[in-house]
């Protein structure tokens, strides 16, 4: 970390009087120049009761809208404004009136991870740490609408025994993950105790040995006699969990690479780990990423290719099974697969560089027009209030 930029936010900070939070998710060096790090909850509560003039949030857009709703009268940043939540944006606050006119009497729920216009729309707000809690507060109710994460809504409904009508919205990094990933992690570390995260489908929280949000990863990590923990959510999370629990292992899951699955983040990924080496994909992959690679090849091709190429590093986006064969028939050559990790690209848009610029030039400031603003704040503090 350059220490002229940490002085120079430290500096800015103080004219400001500025403080910076940061979700459990954002780059390693987010985090440490963060005053507070916190799951979703815990970054709410931090933003009702902050004692700062400017609060300048690294985390993505919902997050920054809760907390100007929380505290009006304070002045939001965002470093990067682009920073949305895919779920997030899989419900409108329309839909939402739809949903609720054909199920009268239902009361209606929504995760955290909404637009301002849904929670205005909603009888309460959740976020993954307390949302069997904030269902149970509605036990009397025929049946909870509940939007968007039809994964999250599946977790409640399978924990509480509550009629949920979920919404079929869903995280793409944590829905990406299978039970076959979950295994593979297994048979690697077969010590390790298994946290998944309850934005993960059905299959892989039926595998996992704790569903659990990041806050409440952090404390089970931390209180529990296991040393060694595979970490099924995005991998931002490991640097707390390193951090706080020197003497334990922590292994992100690693996603058993197919070509469907390969994404256009595990190429970024990959072009930054392996600086101007070739990425070459295989023809199956989807179009967005055929589209950021040097070479779209058949297997046969990419045999023919890495025999002819004298030795040089490729990175190759294609299925394990194929990767270990070329490996096998090319002993000479450094083949670099794709890493595939779960990454939200959207949570690692902030760096220190526009923390920097954020503070210099009170930029991007995020406000919520007061009409939605005042509805969504009661959905937002009755979950606050109930645990
Ligand atoms: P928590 O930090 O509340 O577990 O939420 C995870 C998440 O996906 C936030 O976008
Ligand atoms: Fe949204 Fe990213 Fe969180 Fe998924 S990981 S819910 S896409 S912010």
């Amino acid at each position: 970390m350059n220490p002229d930029l940490v002085a120079r936010i430290d500096e800015l900070k103080r004219q400001r009087n500025a403080t910076i939070l940061a979700h459990n998710y954002e780059p390693d060096e987010i985090q440490e120049i963060a005053d507070f790090t916190g799951d979703s909850l815990q970054l709410s509560r931090k933003a009702a009761h902050i004692e700062a003039d400017v609060v300048v949030f690294c985390g993505v857009h919902f997050m920054a809208e809760t907390a100007s709703i929380l505290s009006p009268d304070k002045t939001i940043l965002m470093p990067v404004l682009d920073a949305g939540c895919e779920m997030a944006d899989m419900v409108t606050g329309e839909q939402v009136r739809q949903m609720k006119a054909e199920h009268p009497g239902a009361a209606a729920v929504c995760y955290v991870n909404s637009s301002a216009e849904v929670k205005a729309e909603c009888d309460c707000c959740c976020t993954s740490s307390n949302a069997v809690a904030v269902a149970a507060a509605f036990a009397d109710a025929p049946e909870i609408l509940f939007v968007p994460d039809r994964n999250l809504g599946s977790h409640v409904a399978q924990t509480s025994g509550q009629k949920l009508t979920c919404w079929d919205g869903y995280c793409p990094v944590h829905d990406r993950i299978t039970s076959a990933d979950i295994l593979a992690a297994r048979r690697s570390h077969p010590d390790a105790v298994v946290m998944v995260h309850p934005e993960c489908t059905d299959d892989v929280r039926a595998g996992a040995d704790e569903i659990l949000s990041t806050g409440h990863m952090c404390r089970f990590a931390a209180e529990s006699e296991h040393r060694e923990f595979i970490v099924g959510t995005e991998i931002g999370i490991l640097y707390r969990l390193r951090l706080e629990n020197p003497g334990k292992t922590f292994h992100p899951l690693t996603l058993t690479p197919s070509h469907a699955r390969i994404t256009l983040a595990d190429i970024l990924g990959a072009r930054q780990a392996h600086p101007s080496v070739s990425v070459v994909v295989h023809a199956e992959c989807t179009d967005q990423v055929k589209a950021a690679a040097d070479e779209v090849m058949t297997t046969e091709e990419m045999g023919r290719f890495v025999a002819s190429s004298g030795g040089r590093e490729i990175v190759l986006g294609v299925t394990g099974g194929i990767l270990a064969d070329l490996r096998v028939a090319n002993p000479d050559h450094t083949l670099h697969g794709l890493l595939s990790l779960p990454v939200c690209p959207d949570m690692k848009m902030p760096t220190v560089e526009s923390v920097v610029a954020a503070l210099e030039n009170m930029q991007y400031e995020v406000r919520v027009p007061e009409e939605i603003a005042d509805r969504a704040r009661v959905a937002i503090e009755r979950m606050i209030s109930l645990g």
